[in-house]
């Protein structure tokens, strides 16, 4: 069984329970959400991040946004209450598409549910708003098992692999993307050791990463980002696989900063990048990598360290949370629907046919 990130716990009138990542590993605590500003808080501050994740709070944040109101208000109260959460929600942050395509899901779903029923009680939308969070939950875990049975074929007994910040449990329902390839060959039987870049400047890779393969018995060592280089120089490293925020239709994948530079090291040295990632990644809309928007994070999140101030007053700092990676340095796109070889426009496109 995987790290459950995210519980629904009661009915319509229940709360989200998270995992507060930001203080694994040293603390596990977990975070009651009740409120949608409190959830959008969460998000924003990493309480609960990765894509799959937030895509499946935000969902459950719109449960919460119908709590509030008064049994008696009527129909066009609750999509009002829903706009205003999905606004606060869709604020919070910009690159991970999964939180836009739950948001615009769900909200879908309520206006066709209004137009459908007219003259149902607030109690009734306020359910089906319930069953459709409760649904892209399921599905996640779905695609999350379905994602590591698709790409284990990709890890040979006795590899080295690379993985980049956190795509496992904590960054989704299930039991994650790119660990979840990991988890899948681990269950198959097959002996490999994972290499975890420690992700800065938040350490989703030493912090999540690595705490979530000790707990799953997989051989890990975490190493500073780098070091990259040098491990694939002597010859440590037979594949790279990461997780992704937002796939634009050629395959171009945004992912955590420091993504990129892998890409380039792998194609260096000759070893395959994958990147494993549900089909609800790609967005439509959006047809190459430059087109993606990266979210900029605070200064201090660079010039701190674990509260330690590590650059001097004044220094100017930039904090770019993602980069992309280009199709053409992809090795595979492993979703839960199978495997987009060398991925292109054609191939995208008849892969999400
Ligand atoms: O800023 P984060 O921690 O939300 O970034 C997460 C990542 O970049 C993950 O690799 C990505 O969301 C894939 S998660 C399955």
């Amino acid at each position: 069984m995987f790290i459950q990130a995210i519980k629904w716990v009661g009915d319509t009138g229940g709360f989200l329970e998270l995992i507060d990542q930001r203080q694994l590993p040293g603390k596990f605590v977990k975070l009651r959400c009740s409120e949608v500003e409190q959830l959008c808080q969460a998000i924003k501050t990493l309480a609960v991040r990765g894509a799959p994740a937030i895509g499946v709070a935000a969902a459950y944040g719109l449960v919460l946004a119908l709590q509030k109101l008064d049994a008696a208000a009527d129909l066009q109260h609750g999509l009002a209450a829903l706009a205003e959460a999905q606004d606060c929600l869709a604020a919070t942050r910009p690159t991970a598409v999964n939180l836009f395509w739950a948001l615009t899901r769900v909200k879908k779903s309520a206006h066709d549910f209004v137009a459908a029923h007219p003259a149902a009680k607030l109690e009734k939308l306020h359910q089906h708003i319930f069953a459709q969070a409760d649904a892209i939950y399921r599905e996640d875990v779905q695609m999350c098992r379905r994602i590591g049975q698709n790409g284990e074929k990709f890890i040979k007994p006795g590899a080295g692999i690379l993985t980049h910040c956190n795509a496992g449990a904590l960054a989704a329902a299930g039991q994650g993307t790119a660990l979840s390839v990991m988890f899948e060959a681990h269950k198959k039987g097959k002996k490999f050791k994972v290499y975890v870049d420690e992700t800065r400047p938040l350490l989703q890779g030493a912090r999540l990463t690595a705490w979530e393969l000790q707990q799953a018995g997989i051989d890990v060592t975490v190493i500073c980002d780098n070091m990259a280089g040098w491990l694939m120089k002597q010859g440590k490293i037979n594949a790279v696989i990461t997780g992704a925020d937002r796939i634009a239709t050629n395959g171009d994948a945004a992912n955590k900063i420091g993504t990129y530079s892998l890409s380039i090291l792998a194609r260096e040295h000759g070893i395959p990048f994958y990147i494993a990632a549900p089909s609800s990644t790609f967005d439509l809309a959006i047809k190459k990598g430059a087109d993606i928007p990266i979210e900029q994070r605070p200064a201090e999140e660079v010039s701190r360290f674990v509260g330690t101030q590590i650059a001097p007053d004044g220094a100017a700092v930039y904090n770019p949370a993602f980069d992309v990676t280009e199709a053409k340095d992809i090795s595979a796109i492993i979703t839960e629907r199978g495997v987009i070889e060398k991925p292109n426009a054609r191939k995208v496109a008849r892969h999400l046919a």
